[in-house]
């Protein structure tokens, strides 16, 4: 049987403990990031060092992150889950990611957890996927404590991800949103 392979785009920061929950999961993970110490120290850290691919590709650069998907691609196969958090200076990297995955043949659907900022629940921008990726977006809020508010910490983070993952639901959000003007 095929390896199940997830991909995590910008793995190395608050959804280092989502890549840790994919490999107990069964999972081969890819990650991406531009820091190759920050990728080499999460190799370490994580329980099967084996199962962990580091990429390191700055996402802005289009050719190469095209190279390293197509790499990827060949040497683990066409992932099964894709976790992304992109920051908005790349808008062009994710529908790279999307269309390089949509025109493989793929028997069987990939999902795509699109992870947004707060501001981006109210845009409600529409997000065009391939007809075979099942696309589930969260949205990072806050945390409202008593009088005061703060933003969610990496537990947290992570935590939502991996809630968001294991129910499935189309949209998921993380701590809260409202009252919006009760954020940090
Ligand atoms: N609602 C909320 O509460 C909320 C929402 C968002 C963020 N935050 C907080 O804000 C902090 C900072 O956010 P952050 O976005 O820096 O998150 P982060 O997850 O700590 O770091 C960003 C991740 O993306 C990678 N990355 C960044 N730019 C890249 C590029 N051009 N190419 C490839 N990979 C790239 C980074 O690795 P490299 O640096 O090695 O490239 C890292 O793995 C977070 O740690 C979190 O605590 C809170």
């Amino acid at each position: 049987m095929k390896n199940q392979h997830a991909l995590v785009v910008g793995g190395t920061g608050m959804l280092k403990n989502v890549c840790h929950w994919l490999i107990e999961q069964g999972y081969h993970v890819s990650v991406i990031g531009r820091n190759k110490t920050k990728l080499n120290k999460l190799k370490q850290e994580i329980t099967q060092p084996q199962k962990l691919h580091g990429i390191s590709v700055d996402y802005q650069n289009s050719t190469c992150l095209s190279n390293e998907l197509l790499n990827l691609f060949e040497r683990h196969g066409i992932p099964d889950i894709v976790v992304s958090w992109i920051h908005s200076t790349a808008p062009q990297a994710l529908p790279l990611i999307k269309d390089m995955i949509g025109k493989q043949d793929l028997s069987t659907n990939w999902r795509l957890i699109h992870i947004q900022g707060s501001a981006r629940f109210f845009e409600k921008e529409n997000t065009p996927v391939p007809e075979n990726c099942l696309y589930r977006r969260v949205f990072l809020g806050f945390i409202l404590e008593d009088n005061h508010s703060r933003w969610l910490t990496h537990t947290e983070i992570s935590d939502g991800v991996i809630h968001a993952i294991t129910t499935d639901n189309n949209e998921t959000i993380v701590g809260t949103l409202e009252p919006w003007d009760m954020r940090p």
